[in-house]
């Protein structure tokens, strides 16, 4: 059976902990494996990235594999090829595919008709690469303390990323807090706290994160989402009320102004832009993970 990375469940504490050492080690020797020579790998892009795209292509590329990036327009699937018969095709030309689409049930769908690993390069449910690369962060800014020591805060939408989070996140023992509005919270079976109170998340908190108001898919309801998320803005008054060395996370695309402040996205205080480059030593850790088991 070939292993997938779905919603992140599929790692214990003790693989996911020794898929961010391996992430360490790759940021620290880009070109020291060659886990996919010889081997291609396929990303399907349903919805635009700019992080996801170039982390994983130039990341198997590093790897010494070959990345086929196919949008849905240019293939079959788009005139009616079943998901089923899509996912037989990419079994016998490619070595893993990574999929960015709405539904989940496509990438379950494609992980349980095919012979390959699956991986999740955003869902409407889900996003799990991106929190590898989070925890990742994480340990680089707090090199002496241990996930399990640490408190992350999560300030804004209860969304795809701040799920993935939560769930990768009480795999990795870390303290994970989600602060919403009304309508916008997360479920409690992800993991970790709840609360409507973006200061309360705040205090004491090793890391503050968020994302934009608006995901993708979320369009028409921009209006009342920037309304009712206008008090979870990410700035200095709220890291104030953290830890004295807290940083500022971020997943990007930000809008500077809505979300976060542009003094804090820019500032000393954030890790949002070594968090995007982890994105890439993260998955490959996660791409070879996943092919160790084909
Ligand atoms: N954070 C993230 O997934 O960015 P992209 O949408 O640019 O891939
Ligand atoms: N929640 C956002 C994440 C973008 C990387 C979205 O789904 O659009």
């Amino acid at each position: 059976m070939p292993r997938h990375f779905l919603t992140g469940q599929e790692l214990d504490r003790e693989q996911l902990l020794a898929l961010l050492a391996r992430a360490h080690q790759l940021k620290a020797a880009p070109g020291s494996s060659d886990a996919l020579a010889g081997k291609s790998v396929a990303l399907i892009f349903e919805k635009p990235s700019t992080r996801t795209r170039l982390s994983y292509e130039v990341g198997v590329t590093e790897l010494g594999g070959h990345a086929v990036v196919l949008r849905p327009g240019e293939m079959q699937l788009s005139r009616g090829e079943s998901i089923a018969d899509t996912a037989r095709v990419l079994s016998g030309q490619v070595a893993a595919v990574g999929v960015r689409t709405g539904p989940d049930a496509l990438i379950e769908e494609l992980a349980a008709e095919g012979s390959i690993p699956v991986f999740n390069m955003l869902t409407e449910l889900h996003h799990p690469s991106q929190a590898l690369a989070d925890l990742m962060t994480l340990q680089e800014a707090f090199p002496d303390r241990p996930l399990d020591e640490l408190r992350l805060a999560y300030i804004g939408d209860g969304n795809n990323v701040a799920r993935s989070l939560a769930i990768l996140g009480e795999a990795a023992g870390l303290e994970v807090v989600v602060a919403s509005p009304q309508g916008y919270e997360l479920e409690p079976e992800s993991g970790g706290e709840r609360t409507s109170d973006p200061q309360a998340a705040a205090a004491g908190s090793d890391a503050l994160y968020t994302d934009v108001w608006v995901s993708m898919g979320d369009e028409q309801t921009a209006d009342q989402r920037r309304a009712a998320l206008a008090p979870y803005r990410l700035d200095d008054e709220l890291l104030s009320l953290a830890a004295d060395d807290a940083i500022a996370l971020h997943c990007l695309p930000a809008h500077p102004g809505e979300e976060i402040s542009a003094e804090l996205l820019y500032g000393k205080r954030q890790r949002i832009w070594d968090q995007a480059e982890n994105r890439r030593h993260a998955q490959k850790a996660l791409l070879e993970w996943l092919l160790a088991s084909a």
